[in-house]
């Protein structure tokens, strides 16, 4: 495809490459962070039952319809809309993603910058056990040293700073690279690494005596845990879903139009979704049997990964070469997504609005810069962009899968999810029928429900 300046535009060259690319923006803190501690807080396997549900019904068809979107468009979100929708509004769910990518990569880089301190730390803990006071701890000792360690670093300033700008320069760097040259190639390298690196965990950590209570609290749906607020705990999933997948925001809107027409879209989707939902479960697979080995409660929320993992890692044979591991692979598994999400805004500002991508790399950069102070600084602002995406992005898809459902052409859609006839597309009716009914209709209702619980809440009276 050329662009309106003869160079030809930029686009992965594999099909490896287009799925260690979307996985890798898929799979992230989202999987091995925020799904643990989620699913931790809301009763374990029932909440992944409800969660795989989701991912099939809803997450799928919506990612399809993002792709389908942008490899027909060959832009951006916001120009792929005006392109394929001309005069009309379609374009504002483009910028509300380009706002979103914004929010989310302030605060997410923030805490992929925690990576980097636990890294660092992992190595001074394994090489200097007495200078650094790991030496001999056990037990509350050791829970204590690493919540203290926790509170100290998140409540301090200059050091979760100085990795957030660290994890920034070089998600900028890779991106400024190219698509190709950058985002493929890294991914390309970094995806196999992680997992290979989360089986060799999986494998320790179930063969801890005493691991098999943490299979039953991740495998064996208890509803009765979730009977509190089911409401609550079924928006959770739907949020965690669109979050850990990547949609509802242009992501896959801005890859799949690097994406080459004789790819086909709907497996691609389908091997994306299933590699993010194979490591989501295995980070559970390798955290709560350990958590349950050591006796601790796993509904602690955020802090799981970053106090009572090290505390784990610090008691078991073997000891904090587990915590480097752990550490690196979560560093990898955040900077595959902090630069997908970079590049929606890049693709923006370079297509939309005629910068280079260097120098929108720079602009974008130094913009997130400013956010991410703000999030390092304020708990509360941190607080209020951390939960955002829950809302921002099954909005967002929501009208996504409205404009493939009843607005765009079928003819064309057909083209894209064949690749123009040359692959058979025999699920098409279903997907048809979960983009125009399905999932709209599942989302506008859990909406409904969750807005009329927080009123309820807030006006005891009403209910
Ligand atoms: N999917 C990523 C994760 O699970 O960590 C987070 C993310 C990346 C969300 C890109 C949204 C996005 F556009």
């Amino acid at each position: 495809m050329i662009q309106g300046n003869d160079t030809p535009r930029d686009s992965f060259s594999t099909k490896f490459g287009v799925i260690a690319a979307a996985a890798g923006s898929a799979i992230g803190l989202g999987n091995i962070w925020r799904f643990p501690y989620v699913l931790g807080e809301n009763g374990g396997g029932a909440f992944l039952l409800i969660y795989l549900g989701f991912i099939a019904a809803i997450g799928i068809p919506v990612m399809m319809s993002e792709f389908t979107i942008g490899r027909n468009a060959q832009l951006n979100p916001v120009g792929a809309f005006r392109k394929i929708a001309p005069g009309r509004k379609w374009h504002l769910i483009g910028s509300l993603g380009v706002v979103t990518a914004f929010i989310i990569l302030a605060f997410y880089t923030v805490v992929a910058g925690w990576t980097l301190e636990y890294l660092v730390q992992s190595v001074k803990w394994l090489i200097l056990p007495e200078r650094s006071g790991v030496a001999g701890l056990e037990g509350e000792a050791s829970r204590l040293f690493f919540q203290e360690h926790y509170t100290d670093f998140t409540g301090g300033i200059w050091r979760p700073v100085l990795w957030f700008l660290i994890m920034l320069f070089f998600t900028g760097y890779i991106v400024a690279s190219g698509v190709k040259k950058g985002i493929e190639k890294y991914t390309k390298i970094l995806m196999p690494v992680l997992l290979l690196l989360l089986i060799v965990l999986v494998i320790r950590s179930l063969s801890l005596e005493g691991a098999k209570e943490g299979l039953v609290f991740l495998f064996k749906p208890d509803f009765s845990q979730i009977k509190d607020a089911p409401v609550q705990v079924i928006l959770e999933a739907l949020g965690q879903a669109f979050f850990s997948l990547s949609i509802g925001m242009g992501t896959l809107i801005t890859y799949g139009s690097y994406i080459r027409k004789k790819e086909n879209l709907a497996s691609t989707a389908v091997s994306v979704a299933a590699a993010d939902t194979f490591i989501a479960v295995i980070a559970g697979l390798a955290i709560f049997p350990a958590v349950f080995a050591f006796g601790i409660n796993p509904g602690q929320g955020p802090e799981l990964v970053y106090i009572t993992l090290p505390v784990i890692f610090q008691n078991m044979p073997g000891g904090l070469i587990w915590a480097l591991m752990f550490f690196l692979l979560l560093c990898f598994a955040a900077i595959t997504s902090t630069i997908s999400v970079l590049e929606v805004i890049v693709a923006y500002l370079s297509e939309q609005l005629k910068m280079t991508r260097r120098r929108a790399v720079i602009l974008a950069t130094v913009a997130v810069a400013v956010l991410g102070l703000i999030c390092t600084i304020s708990s509360d602002v941190f607080a209020v962009f951390n939960a955002s995406p829950d809302i921002l992005l099954p909005f967002g898809g929501f009208f996504i899968v409205v404009f493939i459902g009843w607005f765009f052409s079928k003819d064309t859609l057909k083209k894209e999810l064949s690749s123009d006839g040359a692959k058979r597309i025999r699920y098409y009716p279903v997907f048809v029928f979960l983009v125009k009914f399905v999932a709209p209709l599942a989302i506008v209702f859990l909406f409904a429900i969750g807005v009329y619980n927080k009123v309820i809440t807030v006006f005891p009276g009403i209910g």
